[in-house]
């Protein structure tokens, strides 16, 4: 069928396992994941003049300036691949100004996933968090232990993952969360991040199985 190919947001709170479904999404319905820490954390580690200015803010717990990120998305968003198999935004929109950019230029997602989880259990989620920057896969020390013993000994561990930043972090995503939403709040989904991970995307997965649906009846109509 020539549907349009999807446009799915997801947004939740430090540690919410926004990254950890996002590598399950993509493997089920191949979306260009577009995820702001992720580009982030790349132009840093190769020293752009973009990882430059960002370093500070990210390091604290804070957010980069708008302007800043707001011109990375669009870049990334303009591109053929994302246009052809729709796109998958991670960690953006992070305030209200950031989703009136996004309003203003007309682009909308067909749904806007909250991943809903306990503050208390996110702390943790943190701290224990490792990523492989090999491939770039998101471990757990204990929920989620890499699988051999090389990986192991080579994954790092982020620096805004301390107790006090996390804790930063999260009064941030909470000032900001509601503006947002209202923003999206006839196409909000609201998911209980506090299950296994396969349980939530199986409803994640059938939540975006639904959208593509919608999406085919409404150009065919009858
Ligand atoms: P970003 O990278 O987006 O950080 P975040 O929103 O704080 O989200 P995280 O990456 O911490 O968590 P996640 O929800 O992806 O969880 P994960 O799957 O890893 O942003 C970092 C920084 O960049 C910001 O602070 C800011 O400075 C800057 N920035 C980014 N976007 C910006 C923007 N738009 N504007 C301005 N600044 C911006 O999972 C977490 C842990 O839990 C892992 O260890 C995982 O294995 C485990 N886990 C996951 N799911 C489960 C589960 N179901 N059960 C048990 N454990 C689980």
């Amino acid at each position: 069928v020539g549907s349009e190919p999807l446009k799915v947001m997801i947004s939740g709170a430090p540690a919410s396992g926004k990254g950890t479904q996002c590598e399950l999404i993509v493997q089920k319905f191949g979306l260009v994941h577009i995820s702001t820490g992720d580009l982030l954390r790349a132009e840093v580690s190769s020293g752009t003049e973009i990882g430059n200015k960002a370093k500070e803010f990210m390091n604290a717990g804070r957010l980069v300036p708008d302007e800043i990120v707001t011109a990375m998305v669009m870049t990334r968003l303009s591109r053929q691949d994302a246009k052809e198999k729709g796109w998958l935004l991670d960690g953006y929109p992070r305030s209200f100004s950031q989703a009136q950019s996004l309003e203003e230029l007309k682009i909308r997602p067909d749904v806007y996933i909250v991943l809903d989880v306990p503050d208390e259990i996110l702390v943790n989620r943190c701290i224990g968090r490792r990523l492989d920057p090999v491939t770039g896969k998101i471990y757990h020390l204990k929920n989620f232990p890499p699988e051999t013993e090389e990986i192991k000994s080579r994954l790092v561990i982020r620096r805004d993952d301390t107790e006090e930043k996390v804790k930063s972090r999260l009064e941030i995503y909470k000032k900001n969360a509601e503006a947002i939403s209202s923003t999206y709040s006839n196409i909000v989904k609201k998911i209980n991040g506090n299950r296994p991970k396969e349980e939530i995307f199986k409803e994640i997965e059938s939540l975006l199985l639904q959208v593509q649906k919608d999406r085919v009846k409404m150009m065919k109509p009858g």
